[in-house]
């Protein structure tokens, strides 16, 4: 058994990012490096419940990515219906608490109603919050939110002035939860892809090499243990330095 983390984040985002690169490694297609992400999902599921991780959110299929080959959608779209069937009994068991931000209307029926149901059937449990950006696109979520306020001030129910960031962050998907402390990309791409834009404002960026399906318990400790050795300032200067 590993140690426990010393300094444990409060929300830890991932975008799980390598699992074609992980396929074509192998000379196989790229679902079965979607197929193998499913187990990485698995175990940095258990791995963060099994630490006491209070939130953790996983970037699963982004705005832009029904640009890809139809073939790897429908692979991916069969693999979330997969993960639902497979996976809730355990997550109940465990007493996490499931939500998907998105846009919810571009999927199919059955994965829309599956979204539905997961969410209903832990909506009482008080463990780990587990979320998936599943059609989620940051740009979206925040022209959505904005548009909301317009349309409550052109109707005279708002008053533009009110406007400060904690109620515009109430109108974004994530608003039940904290924002994201630490947000780790796997893969060795240096960008955000339209991740969690308004709410990383303050994150702690970690871009690690190890592809999708290779990472776990193991590469998730790590990377709390580099978080736990940052220095956060938010814009102001350490006590250090103020003494
Ligand atoms: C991440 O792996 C999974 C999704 C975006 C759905 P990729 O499919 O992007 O893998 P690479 O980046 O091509 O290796
Ligand atoms: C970001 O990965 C989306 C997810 C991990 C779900 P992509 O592979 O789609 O991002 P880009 O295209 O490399 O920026
Ligand atoms: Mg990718």
């Amino acid at each position: 058994m590993s140690k426990a983390p010393t300094h444990l984040p409060k929300h830890v985002a991932i975008i799980m990012d390598g699992n074609g690169r992980w396929a074509k490694k192998r000379h196989l297609p790229r679902e079965a490096g979607h197929y193998a992400g499913m187990g990485a999902v698995r175990e940095t599921v258990r791995a963060a419940c099994d630490m006491g991780l209070e939130n953790l959110t996983l970037f699963a299929f982004s705005s832009e990515n029904w640009k890809r080959p139809k073939t790897e959608v429908g692979a991916l779209m069969a693999l979330f219906r997969v993960y639902f069937r497979s996976d809730m009994d355990e997550l109940v068991e465990r007493n996490v608490r499931m939500r998907i931000i998105g846009h919810r209307g571009r999927v199919a029926g059955d994965i829309h109603q599956m979204i539905l149901d997961s969410e209903s059937r832990t909506a009482q449990n008080t463990g780990m919050n587990l979320t998936f950006a599943f059609d989620y696109g940051g740009q979206e979520e925040i022209v959505a939110a904005t548009r909301e306020l317009a349309r409550a001030a052109a109707e005279g129910r708002l008053d533009p002035e009110t406007i400060t960031p904690e109620l515009f962050a109430q109108r974004l998907f994530t608003n039940a939860l904290p924002e994201p402390d630490l947000v780790i990309r796997t893969s060795g791409e240096h960008r955000l892809s339209n991740f969690l834009l308004w709410q990383s404002a303050y994150a702690e960026l970690l871009f690690v090499d190890t592809l999708w399906p290779d990472f776990g318990r193991d590469a998730l400790q790590k990377a709390i243990e580099s978080f736990a050795a940052r220095e956060r300032r938010f814009g102001a200067v350490n006590s250090e330095a103020v003494a």
